[in-house]
């Protein structure tokens, strides 16, 4: 673990990071992945940190070298992430000082998440909610299908959403969905609600799309261009 630092506001931030980015492709680890000039890792931490209610900040750092994370903005506290995106909440949870009683989670991937998305989660835990997740409309159809190739009807769009994060938990939530947990789950929020603790939603937002495959990285290279309409 690297430094420790001042606290600013009373909630800490767990930032996975650990994974290998097999959809994106490229052989580095898709959080190091460089987009304008900075990995993937820098532009959500930027963002993160600078949200008044955070005070801590934790990444869980590719395994094999840590290290490779390089300079952050900002305070942050480095980890070794685990083998699944489950072990390395785990390992940042695992280093957030006793005092800060809301966390929040954010993938890394999500690099352009808006700080005032950081703040509108924030402040959802801090009015009460256990659990707080940001959602988004479905805008496609879905259907479900069978095994086959055929279908098998249309699913009611309008009481689906596309989840996001930062997600936001009371930590004791968060540390006992971890404790209960038997396998393994890339949500937070769906570790929380095997727990029948209820989840709150807010409003998501498009920039905080998860950067998955090739073309959601030319999507936010355009976004930070400001040449998306172009
Ligand atoms: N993550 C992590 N530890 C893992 C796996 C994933 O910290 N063992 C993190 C990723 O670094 C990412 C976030 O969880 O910031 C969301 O995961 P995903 O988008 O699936 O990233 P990858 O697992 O890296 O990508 P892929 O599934 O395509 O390999
Ligand atoms: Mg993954």
């Amino acid at each position: 673990m690297t430094a420790q630092h001042p606290v600013r506001g009373d909630v800490a931030v767990l930032v996975p990071a650990a994974g290998l980015g097999t959809r994106l492709g490229g052989g580095t680890p898709k959080a190091l992945r460089i987009l304008a000039g900075e990995s993937l890792l820098s532009h959500a931490v930027r963002r993160v940190a600078a949200a008044p209610s955070v005070g801590y900040v934790v990444v869980a750092a590719p395994p094999e070298d840590p290290g490779a994370v390089g300079p952050l903005p900002g305070p942050v506290t480095v980890v070794p992430g685990g083998a699944t995106r489950q072990a390395s909440v785990a390992a940042a949870l695992a280093a957030v000082p006793d005092e800060y009683q809301i966390i929040l989670i954010h993938d890394a991937a999500r690099a352009l998440a808006p700080t005032r998305l950081v703040e509108a989660v924030a402040a959802a835990v801090r009015a009460g909610w256990d659990a707080v997740i940001p959602v988004l409309p479905v805008v496609d159809t879905i259907k479900e299908v069978t095994a086959s190739g055929t279908v098998v009807g249309t699913v009611d769009r309008s009481v689906l959403r596309v989840v996001q994060t930062p997600q936001g938990f009371r930590r004791a939530v968060l540390a006992a969905a971890h404790a209960a947990a038997t396998d393994d789950h890339t949500d937070d929020a769906g570790m929380v609600e095997k727990l029948g603790v209820r989840v709150h939603i807010v409003a998501g937002d498009e920039a905080a799309f998860k950067i998955t495959r090739p073309v959601d990285l030319v999507l936010a290279e355009a976004l930070l261009a400001g040449t998306l309409l172009s």
